[in-house]
């Protein structure tokens, strides 16, 4: 056949001119190939922990989990929905002791990116919008267009720097005049890409919101938990709230994801768990995703499941492994409290920031500051307004190296 008479592509014209690499991977590629031609980089880039001495953190416990399934099972095929005992662990690790232990439903995805996608193609309609913060992790837009729906958000930080509840309730009712219902996504604690987590004020002054919005239409709360075994212990207690919603008639989802809790980012190990005080419509939510799971993944992480599974639930290795990660949670905080007390110093403009992977320093031109600061051998990510500093690959003894950088570079409020 002659190239004359093929069409330029053949893809369908809305995957014809997706672009290539991630952003973040892309810097990170970068400051790889500047510390390999021998400068001194510091990559705050990329979401992953990094020890101090510049290795990938690890949790010994979960390998020897995975060491313990029996090859036989390890190697099958998972049901479709997951296996009980996981889905049971993930249940009881959200809501043990919780009402809502015994309603809510779950299913396997493949880590919270899975959950976020099974929750968008059920909770919305094509053609509709997720309801997020200004700020969010950016795949929520990919998701959401890959499945043919949108993002709106509301605006996440008023004047004075507290979460912009107006903002929420006006888009929120915007939305729902628009489309009807609504699927609004929150990821705290410890927000990806600012840091920021809700207030036991926020908390109770968004549960009326929500509450109050359900009256036009279905309101669902996704509740993307990817970074919340890493806030502080005395971080306030979400649940009684999402305890408040459900009983209102407001479900909440949630993504659960072993990437960051179990340091696994690579298994794709998570769940999708939903609760509603309706047996029926339990059973529904639990048919729906388990529809999609099969329409989409098939089935995930065999070992990866039954390795969390036995790391939740065996006595001695869930001790082992919360002993591993509170030694991570207190590298990480440790930078946290060094990065608090150098910002100050410096007089950089950030949100309220008390543990999590990232923290965002607000600036006018974040490409220049980008730009400033990738010359000093710092390497960070830009955002509207804002550039994102990832705690979790700066080992503390480099933080005010990258403060004093970022000032440098004009991000001083
Ligand atoms: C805010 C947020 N949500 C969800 C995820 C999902 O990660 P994974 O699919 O690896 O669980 C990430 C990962 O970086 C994230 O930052």
């Amino acid at each position: 056949m002659s190239p004359a008479t093929s069409p330029a592509t053949h893809l369908i014209p809305a995957s014809a001119a997706r672009p290539g690499d991630d952003p973040i991977f892309a810097l990170n590629a970068e400051a790889t190939r500047r510390a390999q031609g021998g400068e001194d980089v510091l990559n705050a880039t990329l979401g992953a922990l990094i020890e101090d001495d510049g290795q990938l953190a690890v949790m010994a416990s979960v390998f020897e989990a995975m060491g313990r399934i029996p090859p036989r099972l390890a190697a099958s095929y998972a049901p479709i929905s997951g296996p009980t005992k996981y889905l049971n662990a993930i249940l009881d690790d959200l809501y043990a002791g919780s009402p809502l232990r015994d309603s809510a439903v779950a299913v396997g995805t493949p880590g919270g990116t899975g959950a976020l996608y099974s929750a968008i193609v059920n909770f919305l309609e094509p053609g509709q919008k997720l309801l997020t913060t200004s700020f969010y992790w950016s795949p929520y837009a990919i998701l959401a267009d890959h499945a043919r729906r949108d993002v709106a958000t509301f605006r996440m930080f008023a004047g004075d720097g507290s979460f912009d509840l107006d903002s929420l309730q006006s888009e929120l009712a915007a939305l729902m005049r628009a489309q009807g219902r609504a699927l609004v996504v929150l990821n705290t604690p410890c927000h990806n890409p600012t840091g920021f987590s809700l207030d036991e004020d926020e908390w109770s002054a968004l549960v009326a919101i929500l509450l109050e919005a359900e009256k036009a239409g279905p309101v669902t709360l996704l509740l993307d938990l990817a970074y919340e075994k890493f806030a502080r212990p005395d971080s306030p207690a979400w649940r009684p709230h999402v305890e408040r919603l459900v009983n209102g008639g407001v479900p909440v989802l949630v993504a659960w994801t072993a990437s960051k809790a179990f340091t696994q980012y690579g298994g794709r190990i998570g769940a999708l768990v939903a609760a509603h005080g309706d047996a029926k419509e339990r059973e529904r939510y639990k048919n729906a995703l388990g529809y999609s799971c099969r329409g989409t993944w098939s089935n995930c992480n065999h070992l990866g499941m039954q390795a969390v599974g036995t790391l939740l639930t065996d006595g001695a290795l869930r001790q082992k492994s919360l002993a591993e990660r509170e030694a991570l949670r207190d590298l990480l905080d440790r930078r946290v409290v060094a990065f608090n007390r150098e910002a100050a110093r410096a007089g950089l403009a950030y949100p309220r920031y008390e543990g999590g992977f990232f923290v965002c320093v607000f600036c006018r031109d974040s490409a220049e500051v980008v730009r400033a600061t990738q010359a000093r051998g710092v390497f960070v990510v830009p955002l509207p307004g804002a550039v994102r500093v990832a705690l979790c690959s700066t080992p503390e003894a480099q933080v005010p190296r990258l403060v004093d950088a970022l000032a440098a570079a004009g991000a001083a409020g």
